[in-house]
């Protein structure tokens, strides 16, 4: 009687709050046209997906985005699936994975911005980062294509891979038991880092460490009906016989499913939020200057480094404002300099054109005054010709008269 308390009652009060909230689930399903991506989410959920079948004509990678909201008994699933459009269908397949990593990339940004809003929103249905990458590889029992390790190794730090073999019944038992070896040895080799069902919880431990060795699941997707005996199951119908989706001994269908939502789904999200998105939050941060340590590894606080950056900015704005100053200075001075040796040219040229002009005055005064005295010069001599004229007369008329 005096040992209860009542906190044992806090997970039920988790468990009523997460109910009441409700859950979301985002899968990104990445693989070519055709490959049966839509089929298996159909299976996996018992929906069905509106969605055209993709031509194999795009030029580049797409995505196509559809919610659904599901309900099990008084559990609400908000579910969003994400499909790959005309993947591995260019000539060059060398940016294929681009816009993959860009649209994963885009949902942690949004996280971040909310995270960094004033007025917050963590309601879980508006978490749109993809929790679980479901790889389709395909069944052709030789290697990984070039364009999936590609994929792969561009994505394996952002979301939780699951590779799958897609379309397992095409392939035989043998055939798919080397095909799934060499497929981890591919991965292995090229260090690509897969989703491993987590072995630190001891009540899953034991099926998550033996379900890891089942990887990569070879999946079977259908959603025909068919009869087996007097059963009606999922299945896909073959003249031979028919291949029973929900049968252990036909597909590794049942397996996928459990892991990845009875058993992992909250593992799934929470790898999502504490590694994937951890990591990306903290190369944006780095990246926009914050950092726990100072420069000399001493812890430091949001407040300081905010302090330091505005001082930062400060100190950068007077520097830019004397730098223009100054730039400014050197310019008036540099016109105030051309306009004075423009001044001086001009003056220069004044000088020279007063000289002259002076030059040609004087020449002129000369030219007058030398034209004045032979002037004088023309009426002398005239006044002399006439006086001379005039005595030639007197003396001409005094020997006429002297001759009479
Ligand atoms: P797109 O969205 O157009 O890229 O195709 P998808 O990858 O969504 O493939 P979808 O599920 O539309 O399936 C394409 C074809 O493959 C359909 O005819 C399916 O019936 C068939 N299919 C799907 N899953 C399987 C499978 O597991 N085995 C076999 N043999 N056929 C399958
Ligand atoms: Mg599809």
């Amino acid at each position: 009687m005096f040992g209860h308390f009542g906190f044992e009652c806090l997970p039920h009060q988790l468990v009523n709050k997460s109910i009441q909230q409700g859950f979301s689930f985002n899968v990104l399903c990445v693989g070519e046209t055709g490959i049966g991506k839509t089929t298996l989410i159909d299976t996996l959920f018992n929906i069905n997906l509106k969605e055209k079948k993709s031509s194999h004509f795009y030029t580049t990678v797409g995505l196509n985005i559809q919610t659904y909201q599901l309900q099990e008994s008084n559990v609400q699933l908000k579910l969003t699936v994400v499909e790959t459009v005309g993947y591995g269908d260019q000539m060059n397949k060398e940016g294929s994975y681009q816009p993959i990593v860009d649209y994963i990339d885009a949902q942690f940004e949004d996280y971040l911005q909310e995270e960094l809003k004033i007025r917050r929103s963590f309601i879980e249905s508006h978490d749109s980062r993809i929790h679980v990458c479901l790889y389709f590889i395909s069944p052709t029992g030789h290697t990984l294509k070039s364009i999936d390790l590609v994929t792969m190794k561009n994505i394996d730090s952002k979301v939780n891979i699951i590779p799958l073999i897609a379309k397992a019944d095409t392939i035989s038992k043998s055939d798919l038991q080397k095909f799934k070896c060499r497929i981890m040895s591919e991965l292995l080799n090229n260090d690509i880092q897969i989703y491993q069902f987590p072995i630190d919880d001891e009540t899953t431990a034991q099926v998550n460490a033996s379900m890891n060795g089942y990887l990569p699941f070879a999946v079977v997707g259908s959603m025909d009906e068919v009869k087996v005996g007097k059963r009606i199951v999922r299945g896909r119908q073959y003249p031979w016989g028919v291949l029973q989706v929900e049968n252990e001994n036909h597909c590794d269908f049942v397996k996928l499913r459990d892991m990845l939502l009875c058993t992992n789904m909250e593992d799934l999200k929470d790898q999502t939020h504490i590694r994937h998105y951890e990591r990306y939050r903290n190369l944006k941060l780095h990246k926009m200057g914050f950092s726990d340590v100072g420069p000399d590894n001493q812890p430091v606080s949001f407040q300081e480094i905010y302090e330091a950056k505005k001082q930062k900015f400060y100190d950068q704005c007077v520097r830019e404002e004397d730098e223009l100053k100054q730039k400014f200075m050197q310019r008036i001075k540099e016109k105030e300099r051309t306009l004075k040796e423009g001044e001086k040219e001009l003056k220069d040229k004044f000088e020279h054109l007063k000289r002259l002009l002076l030059e040609k005055t004087r020449k002129l005064e000369q030219d007058r005054r030398q034209l004045e005295e032979e002037i004088i010069d023309f009426y002398k001599r005239k006044v002399a010709s006439e006086t001379l004229q005039t005595q030639a007369y007197i003396n001409m008329k005094k020997e006429k008269e002297r001759k009479k």
